[in-house]
């Protein structure tokens, strides 16, 4: 792999405190469910019945699995099997499942280093797991877009592998799913090498098209598999509720443990909430905002061909909340100008070491409004367009603005007219 310096921790967080200061700012690098579809009211209602009704639960210190309904309706609803509610681990987030997950398997190792195989591009906050605990992590080899089977054995046995990360169906940042004859595969090599693979199923409820089948999960086909999933995805990450799922209840316990020395317990005031309101609300409401990303992926999509000449391309994606797009230029260079227009994107280089893809930026198209799309898109063209002139790319403009009059799509109140209609 032709390789580059990491985007650590520290990187993104001073990016993240530099752009919290811009006024005005479209930010597409969020990665969060939409604001205008938060049931408010409902929760609003949820949470202080819960306040006067749970005092025993709420004001009190808790079990740190988790309150157990929810445990409950998780495995049921979520997992679509209600007996496996009890191997079920609330965390905060599936960021700290992925943390406990990592670090127990980082113990286990006995003196050696965590070595982990994932994806060439694969979440930035993994990434940043692996960078905490000193570990090392390699890609799994693909060619011409399937699995190089006996170039990852190799990868297996050469670099003494000790756990595979995959973020398999509507993946972040490319949007893709990974098949089921890719996964065969991978299982065949873990079980063959005795492997653990973590399964992280983060957006796996969001499919933008609902003809579209999903390859059996990992966890049902290979016990080994340890899930880490979350609500941040489908509701909001300000909950921080995930959760983590093993066959095995031993492992289930000593990561309890473990979650115990570093927060007790979680407040179980959210968890409660979260399940009543999944009980009597969810299937509404996840129709609702599975419609919702398909009207704001088609519309940034509209965008983004009427913005963008053909030097940048893209694959649609199926499902989650990102385009993943290709670019004639270096991302990462380009950010400081993009921040001047007042725009945030994910650079290639968050999601990756490999330098192709410096090529690459991710657009977030889940909590913006069909405005903000538009208004966003357009700034970017005009940055891009500042930046191929001040760098002389083939001194020409990158976008189509100079072709384009401003403000071809609709205007402000026909668009919020539209969304009201299409998700009433
Ligand atoms: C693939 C993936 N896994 C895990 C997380 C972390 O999610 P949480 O907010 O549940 O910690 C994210 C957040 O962006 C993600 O994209």
């Amino acid at each position: 792999m032709n390789s580059q310096k990491q985007f650590s921790a520290s990187d993104l967080q001073k990016l993240l405190d530099k752009a919290i200061n811009i006024d005005g700012l479209i930010s597409f690098f969020d990665s969060t469910p939409s604001k205008d579809i938060i049931p408010l009211k409902k929760l609003k209602k949820i949470t202080h019945e819960t306040m006067e009704n749970h005092s025993n639960e709420i004001y009190n210190y808790a079990s740190p699995r988790g309150y157990n309904p929810l445990r409950q309706i998780i495995a049921k609803v979520l997992m679509k099997n209600t007996k496996l509610w009890h191997k079920i681990l609330i965390t905060s987030g599936a960021q700290q499942g992925i943390y406990l997950i990592l670090k127990m398997l980082d113990e286990k190792n006995k003196g050696n280093k965590l070595r982990v195989a994932s994806e060439d591009t694969s979440y930035i906050g993994f990434r940043h797991v692996v960078e905490l605990l000193k570990g090392k992590y390699f890609t799994i080899p693909f060619k011409k877009g399937k699995l190089d089977t006996s170039s990852f054995q190799l990868l297996i046995k050469k670099k003494k592998i000790n756990v595979i990360y995959l973020n398999p169906d509507y993946h972040n940042p490319t949007g893709k799913n990974m098949s089921t004859l890719d996964k065969k595969i991978i299982i065949k090599i873990a079980k063959k090498n005795n492997i653990f693979i973590v399964e992280d199923l983060c957006y796996q409820w969001l499919g933008l098209n609902n003809s579209q089948k999903l390859p059996a999960p990992f966890f049902k086909q290979y016990k080994k598999t340890l899930v880490v999933s979350s609500f941040s995805k489908i509701i909001a990450p300000g909950f921080r509720i995930g959760w983590i799922f093993s066959h095995d209840e031993k492992i289930i316990e000593k990561l309890t443990i473990k979650k115990r020395a570093i927060e007790l317990f979680q407040p179980y005031l959210m968890q409660i909430v979260l399940y009543k309101f999944i009980k009597n609300n969810y299937k509404h409401y996840h129709k609702k905002i599975k419609k919702l990303y398909h009207l704001r992926k088609n519309f940034m999509e509209k965008c983004l061909k009427h913005y963008l000449d053909s030097s940048f391309s893209w694959e649609t994606p199926l499902g989650g909340f990102y385009f993943w797009i290709k670019s004639p230029i270096n991302t990462y260079k380009f950010m400081e100008i993009a921040l001047k227009y007042k725009i945030l994107f994910g650079p290639g280089r968050a999601f990756s070491q490999s330098k192709e893809k410096d090529r690459f930026f991710r657009l977030s198209f889940s909590n913006l409004s069909f405005y903000q799309i538009n208004e966003g898109l357009k700034r970017l063209a005009k940055a891009f367009n500042y930046f191929s002139t001040t760098k002389n790319i083939n001194k020409q403009s990158l976008s189509k603005l100079s072709i384009y009059k401003n403000n071809w799509l609709l205007s402000k109140s026909h668009l919020k007219y539209q969304l009201t209609k299409l998700l009433s």
